[in-house]
C-alpha cells in the first residue's frame, strides 16, 4: 500500500520524509489555501523535495468539464506529466475524466462518498479514486466499510483503477486499510504521528541502552565497546 503524505507545509513534508517511507503528497485547494502562498510556487516546492519519482497530487478548481479540461493540461504544463490531477467526482467531472483518460493525462477522482461514485470514476478512467473514510464517519455512515466495498467492487480484473483512501482521524482506520489491500493512502502529518506512536516501544527501547550501558559504560554503544 502506497503511503502519501496529505498537506502542502514545507516544514511539515521535509520532516516526515526524513524519517517516513513516503510515496508522494496530496494536496487539495483547501490545505493549499493553509500554505498562504501561490499555488504553482508550493507545488513546485514540493515537487522539488519529493522528487520527479515521487506522486504529486493536485486538483482542479473549475466546475465544468472544458474548464476542468483546461485547467488540468495547464497544470501538467506547470507542474508535469507524472502529477496525477485531482477531478472532482460529479456529472461534469466523470464527462472531464473521460477525455482526460483518454489522453494519458494521470486522474485521481476525488470528494469520493459512495462506492457508486467510485464505480464511475474507475468506469471513466481515473487511476485513482478517493474515498474522504472520515467525512462519511461524520454524515453517520462508516468510512472504513464504504472504501472496503469500493475495493471489492474496483477488484474487477479489466479496472486498473486503484483506491487513495483520504481523510483520516486514527492510525486504526489506516491499519483497516493496509489489511485490505487498499492501493493507497494518503495521511495528515499529526495521523502519520500516530502511525508509530507507542508508548510501550519507547519503553523497550530504552531499557535496552540502560542495560547496555550498565554492561559496558555510560554512551557506550556497539561502535566503541571493544
Ligand atoms: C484528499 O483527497 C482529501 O482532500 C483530504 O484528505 C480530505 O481530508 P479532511 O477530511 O481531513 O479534510
Amino acid at each position: 500500500m502506497k503511503l502519501l503524505i496529505d498537506d502542502a507545509n514545507i516544514e511539515k513534508i521535509k520532516k516526515i520524509l526524513e524519517f517516513y517511507p513516503v510515496d508522494g503528497v496530496t494536496t487539495n485547494p483547501s490545505i493549499l489555501a493553509k500554505a498562504k502562498r501561490n499555488p504553482y510556487e508550493v507545488l513546485g516546492e514540493i515537487r522539488s523535495i519529493i522528487g520527479e519519482e515521487a506522486e504529486l497530487h493536485a486538483q482542479v478548481i473549475s466546475l465544468k468539464a472544458d474548464d476542468m479540461i483546461e485547467e488540468a493540461h495547464i497544470m501538467q504544463k506547470n507542474l508535469g506529466k507524472s502529477t496525477y490531477i485531482k477531478i472532482p467526482t460529479i456529472p461534469e467531472g466523470l464527462k472531464a475524466m473521460q477525455v482526460l483518460s483518454s489522453e494519458g493525462v494521470k486522474i485521481t477522482a476525488t470528494s469520493i462518498y459512495t462506492p457508486l461514485q467510485a464505480w464511475l470514476a474507475a468506469k471513466a478512467g481515473a487511476d485513482y479514486a478517493a474515498p474522504y473514510v472520515n467525512r462519511i464517519d461524520n454524515l453517520g455512515a462508516n468510512g472504513v466499510e464504504h472504501t472496503k466495498m469500493m475495493q471489492d467492487i474496483l477488484r474487477d480484473k479489466s479496472c486498473h483503477t486503484k483506491i487513495l483512501a483520504a481523510s483520516f482521524k486514527n492510525s486504526y482506520q489506516v491499519q483497516e486499510m493496509c489489511a485490505y489491500g487498499i492501493g493507497a493512502v494518503t495521511v495528515s502529518p499529526e495521523i502519520f504521528e500516530n502511525l508509530i506512536k507507542n508508548s510501550s516501544v519507547n519503553e523497550a527501547v530504552t531499557a535496552f541502552v540502560r542495560d547496555f550501558e550498565k554492561l559496558c559504560g555510560k554512551g557506550k554503544t556497539m561502535k566503541d565497546c571493544m
